[in-house]
């Protein structure tokens, strides 16, 4: 098989390192891919959002499966057009994508399926915002309709401060996203990450993994893309999986199914559990960055054969997926000043050799003039490894993590060790 994948983040070198192990694949070509990628095949210069370009570059290859990793693309329709010209593609239509492009969509999705989620309302006014807003307790949940880089959520605490925000969002202060606000009801409990394979048809369960969302150590500072993660989670053990699957994921694949945009891709649901169960926070359509690094650790399964079914709607078909019964976790390193203004090209040295079972993989790195590894975004290194439990995971990353020099990074000191104490509790188990 010749796969073709689109993206160039810490996902996509998890994915690309996942994807070559397969007997089944002959060559990997990435773009724009990156250093790390480019040690696995080609990496052409063609970025996830120049639609025009991956489609001449699609052609051109003729692959025999396409791996979209980031959500934009999908957004912008890039695996309708990719499948119009016959080519199979792990992605959802920008029909499906809506359950992330859209949350006034979801919200309205969830009600006519009975999915447990946030109360809310979506409004369009600063009037119907704080009428609404008036009904709620604080704090105050706003969010921007449409994709907004992961910065379209404000948690204000005071009424004045959120009425505030809803003035400045509808007023365009994430575009054409924020005209319309989704506002909702303040959900308390235990976050975790919920991840499962369809082909629009077929759904198969994968794992859960922890998110650290916040930039600094006891979940303190702005909220980033990801600052590390963790696999399993105490929280969702078989039995909370299984009550996922039934109550969130398995209603989603046939009511989008049921209305005519079929779900070909990866549900990654981000939830809110608690003493009453799990509640819909938001879905995303691709895999989490950086939980997909500790999922592609933890998979046994050929991935190959596995997303080519999703693409080809045969999942019925493919082997279920299994998992490594070590735990995984993965620090992010990242660049000083992140997720505000940050220095790109500051110089980088990996060790030689990892030790078995650990992977450093580039999410924002590049090559110099002299051809020497630098930084090229503000997640740069995503650290990663396996261990019999989350700490001994993270105690193994932290140590590989002694071996990088990266004088103009920061990382999180404690990922999978609050919450992975957190989780032992068992409180929600
Ligand atoms: P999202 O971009 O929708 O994942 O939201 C970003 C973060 O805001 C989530 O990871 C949660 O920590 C928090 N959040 C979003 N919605 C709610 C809610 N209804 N209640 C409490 N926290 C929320
Ligand atoms: N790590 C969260 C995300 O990928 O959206």
């Amino acid at each position: 098989m010749k796969v073709l994948l689109i993206g160039g983040g810490g996902r996509e070198h998890a994915l690309g390192w996942k994807l070559v192990q397969s007997p089944k694949v002959r060559e990997l070509v990435s773009a724009p891919g990156n250093p790390g990628l480019e040690a696995l095949g080609r990496c052409v210069p063609v970025r996830a959002n120049d639609a025009p370009g991956l489609l001449a570059l699609a052609k051109t290859e003729n692959p025999d499966l396409v791996v979209i990793g980031p959500e934009a693309p999908l957004a912008a329709g890039l695996a309708d057009d990719m499948r119009k010209t016959g080519i199979a593609v792990f992605g959802p239509s920008a029909q499906a994508a809506r359950l992330e492009s859209s949350k006034a969509f979801t919200k309205a999705f969830c009600a006519r399926h009975g999915i447990p989620t946030a109360a809310s309302r979506t409004v369009t006014s600063l009037e119907e915002a704080e009428d609404y807003m008036r009904t709620l307790a604080p704090p105050f949940v706003l969010k921007a309709d449409g994709l907004a880089a992961g910065k379209g959520v404000v948690i204000a605490s005071t009424l004045d401060e959120a009425i505030a925000s809803a003035k400045a969002m509808l007023a365009g202060q994430f575009g054409a996203a924020s005209q319309t606000l989704v506002i909702e009801e303040f959900l308390t409990g235990v976050e975790a990450s919920f991840f499962a394979l369809s082909d629009g048809q077929t759904v198969r369960p994968l794992i859960a993994a922890q998110d650290h969302k916040r930039a600094f150590d006891g979940d303190r500072g702005p909220n980033t893309g990801g600052m590390g993660a963790f696999s399993p989670t105490a929280q969702v053990n078989e039995t909370m999986a299984a009550h996922i699957m039934e109550c969130i994921i398995t209603p989603t694949i046939t009511g989008m199914a049921a209305e005519g945009a079929p779900f070909c891709g990866v549900l990654f649901a981000g939830l809110m559990i608690d003493a009453d169960g799990p509640k819909l926070i938001e879905f995303n359509v691709r895999f989490g960055d950086p939980e997909c690094q500790v999922l592609m650790m933890r998979l046994q399964n050929d991935l190959a054969p596995l997303l080519r079914a999703c693409a080809t709607g045969t999942l019925d078909q493919a082997a279920p997926p299994a998992w490594d019964e070590r735990a995984a976790a993965c620090i992010i390193m990242a660049a000083k000043g992140y997720p505000g203004a940050y220095a790109r090209g500051l110089p980088i040295s990996l060790p030689q050799d990892l030790p078995a079972d650990a992977q450093v993989f580039h999410a924002g790195t590049a090559l110099d003039a002299n051809g020497r590894l630098v930084s090229a975004g503000g997640r740069v290194l995503a650290v990663t490894a396996l261990g019999d439990a989350v700490s001994d995971a993270a105690s193994r990353a932290y140590g590989l993590i002694g071996e990088i020099n990266f004088p103009g990074g920061f990382y999180r000191r404690d990922i999978g060790v609050r919450l992975a104490a957190k989780s032992q509790s068992g409180e929600f188990s």
